[in-house]
């Protein structure tokens, strides 16, 4: 399923012919500019709704007018956007989701959205118009993949989206263009079931975004490979699967050959049954999500090569399945990782750092500029930071505000949790260099001080998604974060 088609318009609401036409009201009885205009042509359609409560301008309510008199619009999609003297970027990012949604559940295949005239303190039109067409886009898509294929609908579907703007914006609607088709990428891959996304699967799905593009070269590691290299940490990991690991590595050349490159690491364990430190049966399900970094890290390198930005990116995706087997991997097992470093395997469920470890190693030897890796790596975070911001772990002050900053302004937010070498003791052994978990505190942090450990001071940040990946429950699916925050950070690399 392909993204929305975005484009911008500039004529006035009342007079605009489309098969709908949003506008929003405040609380209060406070009209947006374009509702206004519709007002003013409508003969008070909209003022008497308000003052007889049936629209209300709070937050999360919508109503849809039908053949408005002196409207060219078929209908006037009203959204209330809250309290006028608070709307903020939030309520404006809330407003463009409600709206899309509602959007999205009418029978038309096209809409004119007025929402990017508002005013947002501290937004500029190009923030307001992505802002608008990503949610619009988050909300049309709908996972299909596993279910029995239906009849062509006999409404209309919506295909396109045009926004209120006073000028041409193409750099604005690209960005949003190429970061909607990189979360749909990531949310189709993390919603895919483990029976069929599993290490192969996502190497064939790197191979489409490789041959899709010029200037996109692949490389797929096999586990004779990375026994050569020493991987001794992630074949561990791979040995109790029928299903073998994949070192998957893609490069963009956006700028010339001697300048380093943005090294993205994502973890991809494809299913996550704890191995032989088995989880519990209640909600194993969850962990076919357990890819999520990597389908994000592909998902941003997908977005920054449709965008051509103009840097060297380069992808690392350790694709491997946990699961316990005659020949698994046990607590107690010594694994020699690349790096040299031997790990002590206390808990076989904390498998995501055994796999990093090694591809972290294997990521230097591209000398990159940053290392940035994503993983649903720790329950831990989820109960420090729950649903809505992901942990960031860096010793690096420079890189965290710069990725703070591209969450903040893509509303795919992170916090950032310490990474002081104080808990470097609580990964101590006996019998190894550094165990595979760190006890029952801090489990986020010690998870990051592991990973640290294989990154020879380099500048590095870690991501836990663990939380922000998917959405919790039955139907629950996968969000494409960290796309955003990934790709707004490239994005300003090239601006800067
Ligand atoms: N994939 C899980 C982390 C996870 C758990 C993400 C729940 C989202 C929801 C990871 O491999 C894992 O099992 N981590 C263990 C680590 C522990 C054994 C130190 C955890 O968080 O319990
Ligand atoms: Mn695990
Ligand atoms: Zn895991």
């Amino acid at each position: 399923m392909s993204t929305l088609k975005f484009s911008i318009r500039s004529d006035a609401p009342e007079r605009a012919a489309t098969p709908c036409l949003v506008v929003g009201i405040h609380e209060e009885r406070v009209l947006g500019a374009a509702a206004q205009r519709v007002d003013a042509a409508a003969g008070g359609a909209i003022r008497r709704l308000v003052e007889s409560g049936d629209a209300s301008g709070k937050a999360g309510t919508s109503i849809v007018l039908f053949g408005l008199p002196g409207v060219a619009a078929e209908r006037v999609l009203v959204v209330g956007l809250g309290d006028a003297k608070k709307f903020d970027a939030a309520a404006y990012h809330r407003a463009a989701n409600d709206s899309a949604r509602a959007l999205k559940a009418l029978p038309i295949a096209s809409a004119y959205s007025t929402l990017t005239g508002l005013d947002v303190p501290g937004r500029d039109d190009a923030w307001k118009l992505r802002t608008a067409a990503l949610a619009a886009d988050a909300q049309a898509y709908r996972y299909t993949a596993t279910f029995k294929p239906k009849e062509a609908p006999k409404t209309a579907q919506l295909e396109a989206v045009e926004f209120a703007a006073a000028a041409p914006a193409p750099r604005a609607l690209a960005e949003a263009g190429a970061i909607a088709a990189g979360v749909r990428f990531a949310k189709e891959l993390g919603n895919l079931p483990p029976n069929i996304c599993n290490p192969s699967y996502v190497a064939a799905q790197a191979k489409r975004i490789a041959d899709a593009h010029a200037g996109v070269t692949l490389e797929v590691l096999e586990r004779e490979d990375m026994a050569k290299l020493g991987m001794g940490s992630l074949l561990g990991v791979a040995q109790g699967s029928a299903n073998p690991p994949k070192l998957i590595v893609l490069h963009w050349r956006g700028k010339g050959d001697a300048s380093r490159p943005y090294a993205l690491v994502g973890k991809g364990i494809t299913f996550d049954t704890g191995g032989i430190s088995l989880k519990p049966g209640a909600g194993m399900e969850e962990m076919k999500f357990d890819m999520c970094g990597a389908a994000g890290v592909l998902g941003a390198f997908h977005a920054a090569v449709e965008l051509k930005l103009p840097l060297n990116l380069v992808c690392i995706v350790p694709a491997v399945e946990n699961m316990p087997d005659g020949n698994a991997y046990r607590p107690s097992d010594i694994l020699t990782s690349m790096s040299g470093l031997t790990i002590e395997v206390l808990n076989t469920d904390a498998e995501g750092r055994l796999i990093l470890c090694d591809a972290l190693t294997y990521a230097q030897k591209f000398d990159p500029e940053v290392i940035i890796d994503a993983a649903t790596l720790t329950g831990a975070c989820v109960v420090a930071l729950g649903k809505h911001a992901s942990g960031l772990m860096t010793k690096d002050d420079e890189l965290a505000d710069q990725l703070l900053a591209a969450g903040t302004r893509t509303h795919d937010r992170a916090w950032r949790l310490p990474l002081w070498d104080d808990y470097q003791g609580q990964l101590e052994s006996g019998f190894a260099d550094v165990a595979n978990i760190g006890g029952k505190n801090a489990g986020a942090i010690t998870a990051g001080c592991f990973l640290a450990r294989f990154t020879n001071g380099r500048r590095w940040a870690h991501l836990d998604i663990a939380g922000t990946a998917w959405d919790e429950g039955r139907k629950g699916l996968a969000t494409g974060r960290p796309v955003p925050l990934l790709v707004q950070y490239l994005i300003d690399r090239c601006a800067t």
